[in-house]
């Protein structure tokens, strides 16, 4: 084995370096480089190890018994965990302080001590403050071990002596590893202190979760260090304000990425919203101006989400193009395949586009509503009433299809739709009973039919 010797890390980027340098080679920090010396602490250096890999084995010979998934007690989590904890793996949630990162991670450590033995280790509060909120989540609480403590050798001694099935770190930005000289929550902390968590859940088999603070870059701790470290990538997702929150799978090794799950945050603690299709929809009386209803699919299923769009007569010397929810450059391209193709001009105009309930859309299919919603405030015309729709736009005009065309204008039915505006390739073959579905080619032929 390689002779084990001093390093030094960023603390900026998590980058290693074999000198002192005053400046980081990697991220061009100034005076970020700390010294780690990996001598006292193999085993933070070492590619984590899955036990008894020194020989290797052929496909079919590897069983999968250890593969079983461990349920969490709450089928939404399960769900973009892909169907359980699996023994072993580490999974990162990550998002906004308040969020509600340790309110969803006891409720699941209390659920699951009841059938595993389960450790949930705090460094953000105290023992108090934690059981308090158990107390008020009205968590069981009989069988959770807790642990206030920072230390992951401390830790992980606890985990062992334990033999803890599920271990929960709250937060990994205030655990540390003696070894590195530099204070908890810097990049170089964090990057050895998760280092030491996912070998540890390779070699025990204990699945591992870590709650990560996402920073102001909107990363979890600094450049995406941690994301590649593990097995599976959460996210919450939540308008300011809103009551829902979606979790969302941004890598999984172990299930669909994208997957969603939607909770809602109440009095006591979240609770699992099971039909979550029409909550992101606002309720008009009548049809307004500047809003379109767009049938997107969140994960494996279909979801009504409101898309609103102002245009308004451009203040400064720069007209604003604002999306929430959306990709911004996706919304200047829209825009310009509005001018040239629809022949509807947003020069000299503000542009604001905001996704209902403080959802992300990353899928292509909601270009037509954002256009039809932008087009229709513009004119300061509704749409025609009951229309949802869906459809991606090409550069050149054309609309194209999206996957899972029938399924969405099913949900749409179920939810009362009676009109859709959707690509060809899209349209059903058989009739849908109580929906009258426009196909369209081009943007022209959607502008003309929607109003
Ligand atoms: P928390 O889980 O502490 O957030 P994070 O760990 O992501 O920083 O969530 C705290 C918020 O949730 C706080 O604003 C209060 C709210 N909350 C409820 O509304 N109901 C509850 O039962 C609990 C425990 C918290
Ligand atoms: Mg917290």
């Amino acid at each position: 084995m390689a002779k084990t010797r001093e390093v030094f890390l960023c603390d900026q980027c998590g980058a290693e370096s074999l000198k002192w340098q005053g400046q980081c080679p990697a991220c061009g920090a100034w005076n970020s480089l700390v010294k780690f010396n990996p001598g006292k602490h193999p085993a933070a250096r070492q590619a984590p190890l899955v036990a008894g890999s020194m020989q290797s084995k052929r496909i079919n010979e590897i069983s999968e018994g250890d593969e079983a998934r461990i349920s969490t007690g709450m089928t939404e989590f399960d769900r973009v965990l892909g169907g359980g904890l699996v023994a072993g793996s580490v999974t990162l949630l990550g998002g906004d302080p308040g969020i509600g990162k340790s309110t969803l991670l006891l409720q699941a450590a209390d659920q699951l001590s009841q059938n595993v033995t389960t450790l949930y280790a705090t460094g953000e509060e105290s023992l108090r403050q934690v059981s308090l909120r158990a107390k008020r989540l009205e968590a069981a609480g009989q069988a959770l071990h807790l642990m206030a403590e920072t230390n992951i050798e401390t830790l992980l001694a606890e985990t062992a002596r334990l033999t803890c099935k599920v271990l929960v770190v709250d937060s990994i930005q205030t655990m540390f590893i003696d070894g590195v000289e530099s204070s908890p929550g810097s990049a170089s902390q964090v990057r050895e202190s998760a280092a030491q968590l996912v070998r540890y859940a390779k070699d025990s088999g204990t699945a591992v979760l870590i709650i990560g603070h996402v920073t102001k870059e909107g990363t979890i701790a600094g450049p995406r260090i941690l994301e590649h470290m593990v097995d599976t990538v959460l996210y919450f997702e939540s308008d300011a304000g809103s009551r829902y929150r979606l979790i969302r799978a941004v890598k999984n090794r172990f299930g669909a990425a994208n997957e969603v799950g939607v909770f809602a945050m109440a009095e006591q603690g979240l609770k699992e919203v099971k039909n979550p299709s029409a909550i992101f929809l606002s309720q008009h009386a009548q049809p307004i101006p500047g809003s379109a209803v767009l049938v997107a699919r969140e994960g494996s299923r279909p979801m009504l989400i409101e898309i609103q769009a102002l245009v308004d007569e451009g203040q400064g010397m720069n007209p604003r193009r604002v999306a929430v929810g959306l990709e911004q450059n996706r919304l200047a391209m829209l825009l310009a395949i509005l001018h040239r193709h629809g022949g509807v001009a947003t020069q000299g105009q503000d542009v604001f586009i905001n996704v209902v309930g403080g959802v992300r859309i990353v899928e292509t299919a909601a270009d037509l509503a954002v256009m039809l919603s932008a087009a229709s405030s513009l004119r300061d015309k509704p749409l025609i009433s009951g229309l949802v729709c869906f459809g991606e736009l090409g550069l050149a005009g054309e609309i194209r299809p999206v996957p899972y065309g029938e399924e969405r204008l099913r949900e749409a039915v179920k939810h009362g739709f009676s009109r859709a505006i959707v690509p060809t390739a899209n349209a059903p073959r058989r009739n849908i009973e109580g929906l009258e579905v426009i196909a369209v080619d081009r943007l022209p032929e959607a502008l003309a039919r929607a109003f």
